[in-house]
């Protein structure tokens, strides 16, 4: 058995709908001791430490550090790292101009690799220890990005995406090939070790109503994978789906249709849904990815998290950091961009609300926080380790904090890779930060 000890922060329930003092459990001083990759106990250090085996050694972060569960990313495109931060376009023409070039590049296995570990790598340097992840057309660029994350131990969902028109022809299969493909790495991956698959038709505008139906079938046929796609991400999308689609009620139900709405479908984006979908999206247990610094930079909108979440109708909704439109892999960054949404939607998201959706509340997205996103013995020992003080300027404001709400608001604000120190994954150190050059003197 190892431990680590320090303040801690977790949830025990949905802030959302049952509010942060019922749900937020803040423990100035704790311990999480972890054995074959989960968590023994978790509690005040006082209550713990009597528990421990003789002999377990007890690394201490001290009184700045915060311990949280691993941050999860519900929404990602790993074969978008190298084009992370492109010039000048709106979603369309942005997935035209310099998604689709890049893709095509992993057709290549060892190019797919060498992103994959990249890619990885930034994860764990900013505490994200569980991603649902696109991959590309290739079937080798999921079978790079599985092999790499099994090495690592990590819990991850992915998926071969699944395109039949309307891209180069390099970058199409065809409902037939995508299932076949989709199902052969299904066999393969899906439930081997803490690896989970997701069955992935990029959008309504790269699949054929043959191809979507398709995937429901696949989905109906492996019920237990995860479902992710994007909706209503941009204005100039919807109505593009609205003439593909002139038959469906709305954009949702073009999904809904083909039988791809459901428990365990994220549904990237979803700035523009109206009332009927959210609904919809409520009674069929589906989430939706926020992914604000992706919504920003391509100018798509401000996503109204509070309506997502409204209590009569409440729809699960998970963070994203949408890497090649998102601009940053740092969870800090990601909150920092949803807290300006919601000011631009007349609400002020609190740090409680924000760590919560970073964590839990993203696990609950991918059915998966019955595993991981909260710190419980029996849960999954995948921990990050925050440094509360890493830059010059958090430290100074830091001593003007009164309130542990204000100090996670802070770091919230203007944290970000610097203020991860440790990741753990499955009980083991995956990254800790270099020697602590972060700190005035
Ligand atoms: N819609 C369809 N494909 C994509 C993608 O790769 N990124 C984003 N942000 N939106 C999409
Ligand atoms: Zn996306």
């Amino acid at each position: 058995m190892t431990a680590v000890r320090g303040p801690a922060l977790t949830f025990t329930g949905d802030p959302f709908r049952d509010g942060l003092d019922a749900t937020m459990v803040h423990e100035p001083d704790a311990i999480v001791a972890m054995a074959d990759g989960h968590i023994a106990h978790f509690g005040p250090a006082s209550l713990i430490a009597p528990l421990l085996p003789a002999g377990t050694e007890v690394l201490d972060y001290g009184r700045d550090a915060l311990i949280s569960a691993g941050f999860v990313d519900t929404h990602v495109h790993y074969p978008q790292t190298p084009m992370i931060a492109s010039h000048g376009a709106q979603l369309l023409d942005w997935l035209n101009k310099y998604t689709f070039p890049t893709e095509l590049k992993f057709a290549d296995k060892a190019y797919a690799r060498d992103t994959a570990k990249l890619f990885l790598r930034e994860n764990l340097r900013n505490g994200i220890t569980t991603s649902c992840v696109y991959c590309t057309v290739h079937p080798q660029s999921v079978g790079a990005l599985f092999e790499e994350a099994e090495e690592i131990g990590l819990r991850l969902a992915a998926g071969k995406v699944l395109m039949d028109r309307n891209a180069p022809s390099a970058l199409l299969d065809t409902a037939q090939s995508g299932y076949d493909e989709s199902l052969a790495l299904i066999r393969k991956w899906h439930g081997r070790g803490r690896l989970l698959y997701a069955i992935t038709p990029r959008f309504a505008g790269t699949s054929t109503p043959a191809q979507l139906a398709a995937a429901g079938a696949l989905w109906r046929e492996n019920r237990d994978c995860l479902m992710q796609t994007h909706i209503a991400e941009s204005r100039d999308e919807v109505a593009w789906i609205k003439e593909l689609f002139p038959d469906r009620r709305n954009y949702l139900d073009v999904y809904d249709h083909h039988g791809l709405c459901g428990e365990r479908a994220v549904f990237g984006h979803g700035i523009w849904l109206d009332e009927p979908e959210m609904h919809r999206l409520h009674t069929s247990g589906a989430a939706i990815a926020h992914c604000p610094t992706s919504n920003f930079f391509l100018g798509s909108g401000a996503f109204d998290l509070a309506r997502a979440v409204r209590k009569e109708r409440p729809v699960r909704v998970g963070l994203g950091t949408d890497i090649g439109a998102g601009t940053s892999f740092s969870i800090m960054r990601t909150l920092d961009a949803a807290y300006k949404a919601s000011q631009l939607n007349g609400n002020s998201l609190s740090a409680g609300h924000a760590y919560y959706l970073a964590t839990r509340g993203s696990a609950r997205a991918m059915y998966l926080d019955d595993k991981i996103g909260s710190l419980a013995a029996g849960m999954e020992a995948d921990l990050v380790v925050l440094d509360m003080r890493s830059t010059p300027l958090i430290d100074f404001r830091m001593n003007e904090a009164r309130t542990f709400a204000e100090q996670l608001f802070i770091q919230m604000t203007l944290g970000d890779d610097r203020a991860v120190q440790a990741t753990y994954v499955a009980g083991r150190l995956a990254n800790a930060r270099k020697l602590d050059t972060n700190r005035s003197p």
